[in-house]
């Protein structure tokens, strides 16, 4: 791609685009003792490590936020939780909403815009019990939760109200289908089956209640964030055909949930094939990330223009997540300046992009794993001291600049 990029500055991108990174609140904060995440792990049998203390962000998150907003950036998406903030069914914890309005005026103070999750896979462990999002209770529980927390979000300006419901609905499967008795393999190396539309639709459901409310109730522009799997067809008419099918229980059932939205979260790390028989895993290859995941900063690029199309180009669409697993930080800005120059491809063909956030601000808990490392700053799991990596200066250079790749 040419170098025609490298010096942009303000006047090419949207009149306050949001240069920012990504955090949720079940990897960063720590002892999230009432969710179902919580508790998934410690009966794992070993299978999944365990959250622990996280990174200890619900007590340090103004460190976490300075780091960012000192480096020149000037956005932060964080979540609210929801079993913190509902321990027991209809019981609301006003301490815990207090806790997550001082992360908003923290943000502020530091010029940092928040960008606030209302559910990012996790769940009160309660609501597992009720039978999660496959029972009856899922839609008003979820609403009455979001009408509570819409008492500190007055002023917020972004609302993202669930996390990559796509995912979400593969998840509400698998952890179905382990009840069942079923063996579930989420290795980047088998062939997924697709999200379940059913569930998938009551999270539709429950994110139509849900942005009722938050229009209701706030000024702020309000969205659902999908996991962009940026697929493309093989050649040959039945792999175009299996793809289109595919396309929509991965992704275009919620895209299309989203046409009334103020906004539409794209979150994208990779790009796979499809074939006749469905997704390809990722091929084995030296340059797959720590998540096992295809090295594929071009992804952003389809992402975008996937969903700009399945909303018919009349959704602003913000960039709530992009980056790569890697241990090697000179790695994480040659993906991330690839992909940036993919998303500035992306808005010279007339795709409406508000923002860029970043996954993630910091090394955090993946679900399970450890090991894959997403952040712009390290943690010490001992100490808790943070340690910004150079992606952190790069990327706040790139906001400082406009968008400019180098100074
Ligand atoms: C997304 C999740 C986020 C993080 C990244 C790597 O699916 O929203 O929490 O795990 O992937």
């Amino acid at each position: 791609m040419s170098e025609q990029w490298q010096t942009l500055r303000d006047g090419f991108l949207p009149d306050g685009f949001l240069w920012g990174a990504s955090t949720s609140p079940h990897q960063t904060e720590g002892n999230n003792t009432g969710s179902d995440w919580w508790r998934m792990e410690h009966r794992s049998g070993g299978r999944l490590q365990l959250s622990g203390d996280a990174v200890d962000s619900y007590h340090r998150y103004e460190e976490d936020m300075r780091l960012l907003a000192d480096a020149g950036l000037g956005a932060y998406r964080f979540g609210v939780e929801w079993a913190r903030v509902e321990p027991v069914p209809g019981e609301f914890s006003r301490a815990a909403l207090a806790h997550y309005r001082r992360m908003i005026d923290t943000a502020r103070r530091l010029g940092l815009e928040p960008v606030v999750t209302l559910h990012h896979f996790s769940s009160p462990a309660w609501f597992a019990d009720e039978g999660g999002w496959t029972g009856p209770t899922a839609v008003p529980r979820f609403t009455r939760y979001v009408e509570e927390v819409c008492a500190i979000l007055g002023d917020v300006a972004w609302v993202v109200t669930v996390n990559e419901p796509n995912i979400l609905a593969l998840m509400a499967g698998h952890a179905k289908a382990m009840e069942e008795g079923y063996e579930v393999d989420l290795g980047a190396d088998v062939r997924m089956p697709a999200p379940d539309t059913g569930i998938g639709e009551r999270l539709v459901e429950a994110h139509r209640a849900a942005v009722a409310v938050v229009r209701a109730r706030t000024s702020a522009k309000v969205g659902w964030s999908v996991a962009q799997q940026s697929l493309v067809p093989a050649p040959g008419a039945e792999a175009a055909a299996r793809c289109t099918e595919l396309r929509y229980a991965w992704e275009d059932l919620y895209h299309h949930a989203a046409r009334d939205d103020d906004f539409l979260g794209v979150q994208s790390y990779t790009s796979q094939t499809v074939d006749e028989h469905g997704v390809v895993p990722h091929p084995e290859h030296p340059d797959n990330t720590l998540t096992g995941w295809a090295y594929r900063p071009d992804a952003l690029g389809i992402a975008l223009r996937d969903a700009w199309a399945a909303t018919e180009g009349r959704v602003p669409l913000l960039v709530t997540e992009n980056g790569i697993a890697t241990a090697d930080d000179t790695r994480r800005i040659a993906y991330t300046s690839e992909a940036l120059r993919h998303l500035y491809a992306a808005v010279a063909e007339g795709v409406d992009v508000r923002g860029y956030l970043h996954w993630s601000a910091l090394d955090n808990y993946e679900w399970g794993h450890w090991e894959p490392t997403f952040g712009l700053i390290g943690v010490d799991r001992e100490t808790f001291t943070r340690t910004p990596k150079p992606s952190l200066g790069w990327l706040g250079g790139v906001a400082r600049r406009g968008g400019g790749l180098v100074g």
